[in-house]
């Protein structure tokens, strides 16, 4: 898929992307610092979409590990799919929600999110929330790319720890949140 058609099917869907850009690749490093990924065995990231943050984590993981990404369009799972044929990286075309089905009781090392949350309705976000809290091994991570600081406090309501980050390297200035 052109670049062109990536930002097309990002704008025309502005209401489930929630952005006006993909992530900056100082972003993606930044975020992904964060992430210690040796010996880590299985990934998860949530909203794929240009597969930007899904290019750094597959540059990153072991060779036997594994990552599922969660991504809601088509289109952009298609895409996605092109740009990763290897067998341990699986696009899930389905929502974050959805994330124990898929896990099947297996616990992730980390889980790497871009969803937009202040866009997904409140039961929705509360659901993914929780489960990816579930779905994550106590000494792994769920960490967050936002625009807004006030998400923070979303996600006081499931992680006891919650460190922040912030870069201007991106358009626009986005946060970093790392819980567990
Ligand atoms: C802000 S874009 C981020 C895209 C890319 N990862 C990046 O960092 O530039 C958010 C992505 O999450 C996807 N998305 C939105 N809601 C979702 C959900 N409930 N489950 C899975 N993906 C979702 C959107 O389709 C979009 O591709």
């Amino acid at each position: 898929m052109s670049r062109n058609k990536l930002f097309k099917e990002l704008f025309t869907n502005i209401g489930t992307t929630g952005a006006i850009t993909f992530s900056s690749k100082p972003l993606v490093d930044k975020m992904l610092s964060f992430a210690d990924f040796k010996g880590a065995k299985l990934l998860v990231e949530l909203g794929g979409g240009d597969g930007s943050i899904t290019k750094g984590i597959v540059e990153r993981m072991d060779s036997d590990a594994k990552l599922l990404v969660f991504e809601i369009s088509r289109n952009f799972c298609d895409n996605l799919e092109k740009m990763f044929p290897q067998e341990n990286v699986i696009i899930i075309c389905d929502s974050a929600e959805n994330i124990d089905k898929y896990l099947d009781q297996v616990k992730a090392d980390f889980i790497l999110s871009s969803l937009p949350f202040s866009l997904i309705p409140k039961p929705i976000r509360a659901q993914i929330y929780r489960k990816s809290k579930d779905s994550v091994t106590e000494e792994g991570k769920f960490i967050q790319i936002c625009y807004s600081y006030l998400l923070k406090y979303q996600f006081a309501d499931y992680f006891s720890e919650i460190k922040t980050s912030f870069t201007l390297k991106n358009f626009p200035p986005a946060f970093i949140m790392i819980c567990n």
